[in-house]
């Protein structure tokens, strides 16, 4: 019988995750099929009550369902538990376990990049849910040195003091950010500033980068943020969201199916959903 996986989400029409499974399904010869759901938050446990019925075999949470999530599932993994969020979910013989692969899918690019990526100075803007599960899963890999920057600084305060990983961190002002952004060999923008419709504006000013610098934002609508065009210009190398997304899906379709799949197909039919 056909398998079935899915996304969950609100809103979830513009989702790319059931081009990109699906495709997987095919391409790999899995008899199986990814559908997306959108699902309202008052439904989100009758929801989970129906996926076990049909017996389901594994889906993605999205927004805003990967904190809500996390009491109607059977066990959750030691690193998502930490992160607080979840946005995958395997079906292991009728047990529901929830993982996080966004902090992992982020890593396991800047590892393909960075061999010694655990001594390398990183600078994280933003301490809403995606800077929580990056920066937990950073330090969980044993990078010792990431800063935090935020326009509120108790929320930076607080995603550092939640971390149970050792790692050296300063929470910084913005402007003290700019100051001494010549330090940091990696930077990680992972705020909404700069995303589609509001596309002229940049969390902070690059004035100090370094052309060696890496810089990352996880937004991929556009494909090129201002932020990211800036430190282009200055020289740097820049990475945008679409390797995170792919490699987060990459790694729950390796958590459902036991193979890690072909991540450079997996962007090319994102990049050409994308348009
Ligand atoms: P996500 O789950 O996508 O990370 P989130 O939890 O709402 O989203 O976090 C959004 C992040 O973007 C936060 O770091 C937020 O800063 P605050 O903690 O100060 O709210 C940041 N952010 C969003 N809009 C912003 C703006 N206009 N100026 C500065 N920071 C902004």
């Amino acid at each position: 019988m056909k398998s079935l996986y899915a996304v969950i989400g609100n809103p979830i029409a513009h989702s790319m995750s059931p081009v990109m499974h699906n495709d997987l399904f095919q391409h790999y010869e899995l008899d199986a099929h990814y559908h997306a759901f959108a699902i309202e938050t008052n439904d989100l446990t009758d929801a989970v009550k129906g996926f076990r019925a049909i017996g389901i075999s594994g889906f993605n949470v999205t927004v805003p369902h990967k904190v809500a999530i996390m009491p109607l599932l059977d066990e959750i993994d030691p690193l998502a538990r930490s992160i607080g969020a979840v946005n995958t979910v395997v079906n292991e013989n009728g047990r529901l376990i929830g993982y996080n692969t966004d902090g992992s899918g982020f890593v396991l690019g800047l590892k393909n990049k960075f061999d010694d990526l655990e001594s390398k100075k990183v600078l994280i803007i933003g301490a809403g849910g995606a800077a929580r599960a990056i920066y937990f899963t950073m330090a969980h890999v044993g990078v010792k040195h990431l800063d935090i920057t935020n326009r509120t600084i108790t929320k930076a305060e607080n995603l550092a003091k939640d971390c149970p990983y050792s790692v050296n961190t300063s929470i910084l002002q913005l402007e003290e950010a700019e100051n001494r952004l010549g330090a940091y060999d990696i930077i990680i923008q992972t705020t909404s500033i700069g995303m589609a419709p509001q596309t002229e504006c940049e969390p902070l000013s690059l004035h100090n980068l370094s052309k060696n610098a890496f810089v990352s934002d996880i937004i991929y609508n556009p494909l090129e943020t201002r932020l990211l065009k800036m430190a282009r210009e200055k020289g740097a190398n820049t990475q945008n969201g679409i390797e995170m997304f792919v490699n987060q899906g990459a790694l729950a379709f390796e958590k459902w199916t036991g193979l890690m799949p072909d991540t450079s197909r997996m962007t090319t039919k994102v990049l050409k959903q994308l348009g």
